[in-house]
């Protein structure tokens, strides 16, 4: 039996499963524990299971002498500093697969809610503004046909270019591996979605020279992480009409306060970081932490560590 803190309640019954072998403690509310109620937990606890609104920093680290794994309810890892665990021989998990399909759904759906203006159009029926069939009403731009800019083939990139086979798109691409020249990518596509980790080369990949070398009618897609975008570069580019339009399942800062100047700017489309949110894939997330974090404790590898390093492996 170890003592394991949990930053928030977990759909489905994987908590069940850490709680029938450790002595777990969950978090109970809505929001995040603050830094000081996290150093308190971190400071008694032999696992942490976090989420990507907790940061688990050096100093956070430092305070935890007794930890012995963490496991991120995530496959981002940027909320962690994986450099000082790694130094500790702590194994961090993430949660990769899982949420690749449902995280590549959600873009399409975003890139479509974009191009077709659906909340604009919604709230135009609920306001009582539909007075007619209008020849010349909401028109919106098509994503087939399109050519569509996809940065970071990686796992869920592969999964939305797999999607957009289907809309007959062109496909252009950035990878680590190579692909096609960012700004060339900027300049052809319809459509530019994310899927890039954010780490310190990424971090403002989409600032205001990005934005203007993009065409005037594209749409910007964010599914990562808020950061790649410069969110005042993107307000100007929005309205200065520099692009078309952006929906983002993330920003900078998260949460967007309801009074953020880019909320003012217009053809935003913006949901509260949803992508791996479906009943199904939150479990399975729920389940891998769980599965990371108990093998950890048990002294065995973790199916699904971020910094393998720990294992000599890489
Ligand atoms: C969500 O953003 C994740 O990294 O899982
Ligand atoms: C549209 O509803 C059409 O019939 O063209």
């Amino acid at each position: 039996m170890g003592r394991v803190f949990v930053t928030r309640r977990l759909p489905g019954d994987a908590l069940k499963r850490l709680e029938a072998e450790h002595e777990v403690e969950v978090w109970p509310e809505r929001l995040p524990p603050p830094p000081a109620e996290l150093r308190a937990r971190a400071r008694e606890a032999e696992g942490l299971l976090c989420m990507l609104t907790d940061p688990v920093d050096r100093a956070l680290l430092g305070a935890a002498p007794r930890l012995r794994a963490v496991a991120n309810l995530a496959v981002g890892t940027d909320n962690v500093d994986l450099e000082a665990a790694t130094e500790r021989g702590l194994p961090v998990g993430f949660t990769p697969d899982v949420l690749t399909e449902t995280t590549a759904d959600l873009a399409v759906a975003l890139m479509l809610a974009a191009a077709r203006r659906l909340p604009e159009a919604e709230a135009a029926v609920r306001a009582g503004d539909w007075l007619t069939w209008e020849p010349d009403r909401l028109l919106g731009r098509d994503l087939h046909g399109a050519t569509v800019g996809i940065i970071g083939l990686g796992r869920i990139g592969c999964a939305v270019a797999r999607r957009l086979e289907g809309f007959g798109v062109e496909l252009l691409h950035t990878s680590r591996e190579g692909g096609t020249e960012l700004e060339h990518l900027l300049a052809r596509s319809h459509f530019v979605s994310l899927h890039c980790p954010l780490n310190p080369e990424t971090e403002g990949l989409i600032g205001a020279e990005a934005l203007r070398s993009m065409r005037a009618d594209a749409i910007l897609v964010n599914t990562a992480r808020g950061p790649l975008v410069d969110t005042a570069a993107l307000a100007v580019a929005l309205t200065s009409g520099e692009i078309a339009a952006a929906a983002l399942d993330v920003t900078d800062p998260e949460p967007l306060p309801s009074d953020h100047p880019l909320l003012g700017a217009p053809n935003l489309v913006v949901v509260p970081h949803v992508g791996s949110a479906t009943h199904a894939t939150r479990e399975s997330m729920a389940g891998i932490a769980v599965a990371n974090l108990s093998a950890a404790l048990r002294g065995e590898r973790m199916p699904h560590a971020a910094n393998p390093e720990v294992y000599g492996l890489r």
